[in-house]
């Protein structure tokens, strides 16, 4: 599957095209890329703004999270919905002051052995933070791809996602991880959405297998009943 063409196509349209004054870009504090990250999962950049600030400003510091009476980060994190993702997050603070001398590790692996923390947040944590080449994979991705490729059976089934994973991997860029996992993100979000695609402002339009076979709409197929 390997193709330089696809990352260096992505690359170019993130950095013309993409978003770049998020508040949790532009650092490499992996402490505020993790938090991003988590507040992220299952919840939109607009809704997660004001909470990230907030929670900033009375948690400046991981030291800070982790010594924090759980009630206080509850309380914090109210309004955001699926609360799993406070408690992990103070326990995932705490095992990475204790286990790892307060610095979030580097290695992927590592990560996603974190409260949490799965495959692709752990990817997405290694990418901004330290520049690892380590691959995402969410449902902006796996619509993406789907289209992109023309992959027709359900990204929910097991062989499916493990055939995703492997493409992705093959697809990563030697250089400029960042702007390239950030280019998925931006154009899954913005440009390839599930009910609106915007094909006309798509990089990827010329090697769309699902827009040359009119089957955009189509993919990713749905889940089988
Ligand atoms: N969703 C998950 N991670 C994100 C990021 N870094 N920027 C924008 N949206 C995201």
């Amino acid at each position: 599957y390997t193709d330089p063409t696809f990352s260096a196509t992505l690359i170019a349209w993130q950095q013309q095209h993409g978003r770049h004054t998020l508040p949790w870009q532009n650092t490499r504090n992996a402490y505020l890329v993790w938090l991003s990250e988590i507040m992220l999962q299952q919840t939109q950049v607009s809704a997660v703004l004001g909470y990230y600030a907030r929670f900033l400003e009375r948690f400046p510091t991981l030291q800070s999270l982790a010594e924090a009476p759980v009630e206080d980060v509850m309380a914090q994190w109210s309004g955001l919905g699926y609360y799993t993702r406070a408690r992990n997050l103070h326990k995932c603070a705490q095992q990475v002051m204790e286990k790892h001398g307060g610095i979030f590790p580097s290695d992927p692996v590592l990560l996603a052995e974190l409260p949490g923390i799965g495959r692709s947040t752990a990817a997405a944590i290694a990418a901004f933070s330290y520049g690892a080449r380590a691959a995402i994979m969410d449902g902006n991705v796996k619509r993406v791809f789907a289209r992109v490729f023309g992959i027709d059976s359900f990204p929910g089934e097991k062989k499916t996602e493990a055939a995703m994973w492997l493409r992705a991997e093959a697809l990563l860029p030697e250089t400029g991880i960042e702007s390239y996992t950030q280019g998925l993100m931006d154009m899954g979000a913005t440009l390839c959405t599930r009910s609106s695609p915007d094909c006309t402002r798509c990089p990827m339009q010329p090697r769309c297998v699902a827009f040359a076979t009119g089957r955009v709409k189509d993919l990713p197929v749905r889940k089988p009943k």
